[in-house]
């Protein structure tokens, strides 16, 4: 059987957590990744950006709205290289002003996804996927996009029936 490939983008430090700030040691989207791959097994990639993100939140917060503003693409420090060994990607992010970390739309407009299954999950703090679905039809190209999850980030730790079950649902 084809292997699952779980692509995620997660920032720790500080994060906006019910409704205060609090720093985080592991993402909650990493948390979620992971939930999946113990679910239904595959690889894990994590996506990372060559000019990290801020640590403080206020920050980080000013830096991902020019980022969106401006439509950037921020370099990222690796790709799957091996993309064709997958038939089912699973993409994972927080909502960021209402989509995906600009960090993915340089990501996903890179790789041949035609004929693939993605499926999406959204860590956020109360938007849901926001446009993420709808930006992820666009981004991959030729792809099969299916409905994604939303978590809530502070019950991410807590999530880990919800997102096995729909993982195992979802392929
Ligand atoms: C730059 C930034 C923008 C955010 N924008 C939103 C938003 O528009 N809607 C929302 O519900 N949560 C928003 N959040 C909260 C995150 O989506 C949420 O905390 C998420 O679980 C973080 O996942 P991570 O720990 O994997 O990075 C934002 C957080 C950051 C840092």
């Amino acid at each position: 059987m084809a292997k699952n490939l779980i692509i995620y983008y997660s920032r720790k430090g500080e994060n906006y957590w019910n409704g205060s700030i609090k720093s985080i040691a592991k993402g909650n989207t990493e948390r979620i990744a992971e939930f999946v791959q113990k679910a239904v097994g595959g690889d894990l990639f994590e996506v990372d950006t060559v000019k990290p993100y801020s640590a403080s939140y206020m920050t980080c917060i000013d830096e991902a709205k020019k980022e969106l503003r401006e439509d950037a693409r921020p370099e990222i420090k690796a790709y799957p290289n091996n993309i064709g060994d997958y038939d089912t990607i699973f993409v994972g992010y927080p909502n960021w002003w209402g989509t995906l970390p600009m960090c993915m739309f340089t990501l996903l407009e890179k790789l041949d996804l035609k004929g693939k299954t993605v499926i999406p999950f959204c860590t956020n703090e109360g938007s849901g996927m926001g446009s993420s679905e709808r930006d992820l039809k666009k981004l991959c190209v030729g792809a099969t996009v299916k409905n994604g999850l939303s978590v809530h980030g502070a019950e991410a730790e807590n999530s880990e029936s919800k997102v096995s079950a729909w993982a195992k649902k979802s392929i």
